[in-house]
Formats: C-alpha cells, structure tokens, sequence
C-alpha cells in the first residue's frame, strides 16, 4: 500500500482541508504515515498569511527534495495558499516538485496522485500537474472525515470558503477567492455524522465565519443564517459544544449576542480579532470598526455570559504605526483583559494595498512592539489563569497530552487546555476536574470524582 505523508501549515482551515485529502487517499488505499522517509507520496499544505509560514514550507519542501535524488518515484506536492498565489513559479524554483494544487482543488488531489504514480510506473518521469483554477461549489466539496475508527471527540467543520473583506493587510482574498457558503442541511447532515460516531463537540470554520451565508441565504425573524445555523446545531442531539472560529467584529450583531442568552451547547469563548486599538489604524487596515465600538460589542457578549472567555489577534507594526498608536493597541488589551491574545508582526505580503504604503516599520521596531505586547498579554493570561485555582470546571477529553504523553488533555469550555492525569477511558468523555496549578496557558487537574 503506498503511504503518503501530510505536512500542514497555518490556520485549522489547512488542518482541516488536509484532512479531507487524507481521507480522499486513504479511501483508495493509501496509508498514512508521520515518517517522510517512509512515505510514497509527500504533500505540504501551505499558509500565505505571512512570510514566515511560506520560508518555512520551502524549506521543509528543499529537504523533501533530498529524499527524492535516492527515490525519483517519490511524488512531492504543495497545496493549499502558497499553491495557490505563486502556482507555476514554485516548479521553477523547485523543480522536483510535481505538484501544486490550490485552494478551490484539495478534492482533485488523490486524482492527481494517482495519475501521477501511473505515469511513474510507465515512464522515468511524470509532467508535473499545476491546478489553481477556480471552482463553482469547491465550498462544497470539504465535508469528509476520516472514517477508520471512531470519530474524534472534537471535529473541525468547514461552512464557508473565501472571504470578501479586503483588510489592506491580507493575502487571504487574494488566495481562498470570494465568500461562498455550504447550505445548513448540507452541513448537518455531516455534523449528524460525526456526532453518531462519536463526536461531542464541532468548530465551525471559515474566514468571516459568522458572515456565513450572507450571500446566499435570507435573514429570518432577525437572524443571520449563521445564527440560525447555530439554532439548528443547538437540536442535535449527542452534540455538547458548539464552537466556531473565526468572527469578524462587523457582524457581531444582537442575533449572535442573543444567541449565548438561549443556547446552552454555545461554548463561552469567543475568538476575535482586533488586529489594532487605534482608530486611525484600523481604517487604514481597512477594519470597519473602531475601538468604542469594539469594547462595546466586549460589553455586551459578557453581559449575555458573564463568564465568556475573549482571545484576540493583532498585528503590530503596521505601515505608519505610531509608537502612541501601538501604546492604544497596549490599552485596549489591558481595558478588555484577553485570555490570550495572538500578536504578529507585520509582514508585507505581495499585492495587497498595505505592502505599497509608505511609512513600513523596520524589523526591530517591530519585534520590540511584539515583546512589549506579548508581556502584557502573558501577565494577563497569567492572572486570568490565577482565578480558575481550586474551581472545577467541565473538559472534553481529546487524547493524550502531548507534552507529557502518560497525561492526558481536554479543553474547558472557556477553551483553555486541562492536563490530568487520565487514561484511555476518559477519551471523548466529559469530565469535571479540579484545577491544581497553571503554568504558561496550560492548567493541570486532576478528575474531581474519581470514577
Ligand atoms: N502580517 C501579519 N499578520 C497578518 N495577519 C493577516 N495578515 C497578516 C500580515 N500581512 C494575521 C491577522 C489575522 C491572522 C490570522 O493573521 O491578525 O487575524
Ligand atoms: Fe494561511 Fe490564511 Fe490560508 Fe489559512 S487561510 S492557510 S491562515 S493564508
């Protein structure tokens, strides 16, 4: 049976999108293998988002290019966002490579492999195969888990492809195309699933996941049809958490506040983005929103549950970023005290309208900006962290740690990682434990019943 190997960079988009190319092979035979130098077949899933995820996929796919001089039957490939924008040119920098799929074709991928292999088998080379067309309805074609085995106590759901926002910032547009959703019974019906395979919790993804729809579907009795996608998910049985990531601000409105008054599989965390504190920032990045309006919308999902825990990304160092500027950004995570906060230095990506402006930061400026941000959000988290000490709280057991292999590891509701010590037998159950200590973002517990 042949093997193939998966890398996967950036978001749980990829991680997700990976899954269903895994899924697609192993359903025609194939193995898969975490060992490259075992591996018939590696492909690398790709982040555009900023130039340290690309360096880091040509360089793992340079030492690919090492296994491939002992075995020239060895078929490399990248997919995903990089694939995408840079399509050919990356055959003319890596000439081994003998594939490059982008973001509207992970379906056709098993297609291309198998291709691929046939040509091998008949000839000493194969013509490399380059696919980053468009797709009508590829939004579609993301719906299959891998089905050896009993489903995963918590799954990924992609409902939504692309994204129309055009932050100044951001490649994404330019790579996962135009806003296009899956229909609600389409994306049930596979939540139904997994939840009869043992899935207790999902995580809906998408770009601007809760403009899900907004295209497609009507607005009914005042809710947006992500919201009344999160109604429907709300009925089905078996199913114990909801979950989704990641929301843009903008489309934060009543129906969604509304709905952490009503639904009680709605977790409380609530992932989103901020990217700058100041005003002036923000509009130039394109954000339709401003910091009023932002600790507003804070306001009022904690008076619908008090007890929601808020992470957040920002970019520090955008073009023009004023020292005064970036110290609101300090403010505002200070004012809203973010559980965690993930903060990234900005990196000029090709094409988009920020990488043109005048006024670019220099590295130092910016690694300091990320210091000085990540020692705040660190101190906040820490304190944060302080308070859950002796409370007991619900986990869903994922598996086994994996720092520390003989513990294992679920998430509260909050979304905050629990190590206790655990077994198999508590795989995919829900469990109350009692936090003991913290240490960085992890807590450590132990079963409050012991059972
Ligand atoms: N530079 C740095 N960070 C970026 N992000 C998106 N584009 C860039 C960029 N050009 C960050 C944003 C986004 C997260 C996924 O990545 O904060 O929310
Ligand atoms: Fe990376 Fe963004 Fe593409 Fe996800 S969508 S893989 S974060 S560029």
């Amino acid at each position: 049976m042949p093997r193939v190997y998966i890398k996967t960079y950036g978001c749980q988009m990829n991680e997700r999108d990976s899954e269903q190319v895994a899924q697609d092979l192993t359903a025609r035979g194939y193995t898969l293998t975490s060992d490259e130098r075992q591996a018939d077949v590696i492909l690398i899933n790709t982040c555009s988002v900023r130039d340290q995820a690309e360096q880091k996929a040509l360089g793992k796919m340079g030492m690919m290019r090492n296994l491939k001089r002992d075995r020239p039957d060895l078929i490399l490939g990248f997919l995903g966002c990089m694939a995408q924008s840079r399509g050919a040119e990356l055959l003319e920098r890596l000439p081994d490579v003998d594939l490059v799929v982008g973001t509207q074709k992970y379906h056709r991928v098993a297609d291309y492999v198998e291709d691929l292999r046939a040509q091998f088998t008949s000839a000493a080379a194969a013509a490399p195969v380059v696919d980053t067309a468009e797709e009508t309805g590829s939004q579609s074609t993301i719906r299959d888990h891998l089905n050896s085995g009993p489903a995963p106590a918590t799954a990924y759901v992609s409902i939504m492809q692309g994204c129309d926002m055009f932050c100044t910032y951001c490649i994404v547009p330019y790579t996962r195309g135009r806003e296009r959703s899956r229909t609600i019974s389409d994306i049930l019906s596979e939540v139904r699933g997994l939840v009869e395979r043992g899935t207790r919790e999902v995580t809906l993804l998408g770009q601007i996941v809760n403009l899900y729809g907004r295209h497609e579907f009507p607005v009914v009795n005042g809710k947006s049809p992500f919201v009344q996608l999160l109604y429907e998910l709300e009925k089905v049985d078996g199913l114990e958490r909801i979950r989704f990531t990641s929301p843009h601000p903008a489309g934060l409105k009543d129906d969604l506040i509304g709905a952490y008054t009503e639904l009680s599989k709605l977790c409380e965390h609530m992932h989103l983005p901020l990217q700058s504190g100041n005003n002036r920032i923000l509009r130039a990045m394109h954000r339709s929103y401003t910091r009023e309006l932002y600790l507003k919308k804070v306001e009022r999902l904690r008076a619908a549950r008090p007890d929601i825990a808020l992470t957040t990304d920002i970019i520090v160092g955008f073009p023009t970023e004023t020292d005064a500027e970036f110290q609101d950004t300090v403010q505002l995570v200070r004012e809203v005290a973010f559980d965690n906060c993930f903060v990234f230095r900005y990196s000029e990506r090709k094409d988009t309208p920020a990488a043109g402006m005048q006024g670019q930061l220099s590295d130092e400026e910016k690694e300091h900006r990320n210091q000085v941000l990540l020692a705040e959000v660190n101190r906040i988290a820490h304190a944060k962290n302080q308070q859950l000490l002796g409370r007991t709280v619900q986990i869903l057991v994922e598996g086994p740690s994996k720092t520390t292999e003989e513990r294992y590891m679920g998430r509260t509701r909050q979304n905050k990682i629990v190590v206790f010590p655990g077994g198999e037998r508590h795989r995919g159950k829900l469990l109350d434990v009692r936090i003991q200590h913290s240490s960085g973002f992890t807590l450590y517990g132990d079963p409050a019943i012991f059972d």
